[in-house]
């Protein structure tokens, strides 16, 4: 399927590995010239250095952290006017609610909720302006569903989700849509964090603890990023402008709504 969004400029937060990387790297395969960021300037150098050889789109490296209003400003400088915005950050670690200092806790909301604001109040006007923006939120089954030791995780980008919904709505008439999408478990190095702790926690080894988490999916195993990354390729469409405001969980099965 041509997605229409060829010769289209996109920042990609977060994306020298994971999820991020995924969206990034499909949207580099429908022909968008991508802008990918990471912390770690060695890991991001040869992420960079792998899509250049596989896509044949500029793939601008810009190592920064998205917390900081420099990093954003870097960001922003490598793409000024990009007409795709893909939101995504690290989550807060694992931690129960009671341990959260008032500072880890502004960390989260910031890090999961004002990041993406602030990323959009400064990306949008050209968008409205060229008719055309597509933009997409990477938060997390956990917004729809509890997840324990998460909790900061889930506040901060349910904010960012009830925050934006009406934003969707104000723009949507210039063809500019605004979406989240939910992952639940990606085969992803945050999962791998994530199952090392619950591994210790239960005193079981990792490939134990990962069989346990893969089994507790309808789909009896765990997503992989490039399946994110192609339904986020496919919000970024010129084809999605009618899809926005919508919140996509992508989970194998496990939120247990019928709706
Ligand atoms: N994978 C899952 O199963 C799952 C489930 C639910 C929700 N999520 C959420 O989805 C998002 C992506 O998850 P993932 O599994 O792809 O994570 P991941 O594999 O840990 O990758 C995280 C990416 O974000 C970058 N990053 C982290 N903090 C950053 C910062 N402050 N500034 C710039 N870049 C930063 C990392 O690069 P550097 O470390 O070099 O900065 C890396 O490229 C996270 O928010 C996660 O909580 C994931």
């Amino acid at each position: 399927m041509d997605l229409g969004i060829a010769g289209r400029k996109a920042i990609v937060c977060a994306s020298s590995r994971g999820l991020g990387r995924a969206c990034a790297e499909q949207l580099a395969e429908a022909g968008c010239a991508v802008v990918i960021n990471g912390r770690d300037e060695a890991r991001l150098a040869a992420t960079a250095a792998e899509m250049a050889k596989r896509y044949s789109v500029k793939v601008t490296p810009v190592a920064a952290d998205l917390a900081t209003p420099e990093g954003q400003k870097a960001l922003l400088a490598a793409c000024p006017d990009p007409d795709i915005l893909i939101n995504n950050n690290g989550g807060p670690p694992l931690r129960d609610f009671r341990e959260l200092t008032r500072e880890q806790m502004l960390d989260g909301v910031v890090g999961n909720m004002v990041v993406a604001i602030e990323l959009i109040q400064k990306t949008i006007g050209p968008m409205l302006e060229r008719r055309f923006g597509r933009i997409v939120n990477i938060t997390s089954g956990s917004v729809k569903m509890p997840l324990a030791g998460l909790d900061l995780s889930s506040g901060a980008r349910a904010g960012l989700t009830a925050f934006l919904a009406g934003v969707a709505r104000s723009v949507a008439d210039k063809n500019v849509t605004i979406n989240h999408i939910l992952p639940g478990a990606f085969d992803t190095d945050r999962l791998k964090g994530t199952l090392k702790k619950l591994a210790e926690t239960k005193g079981i080894s990792l490939e134990e603890a990962a069989k346990q988490r893969a089994a507790s999916v309808p789909a009896k195993r765990f997503g992989q990023p490039d399946e994110f990354g192609a339904a986020c390729a496919f919000l970024c469409s010129a084809q999605a402008g009618y899809i926005t405001g919508q919140n996509l969980l992508i989970d194998g099965g496990v939120f247990p709504g019928a709706f």
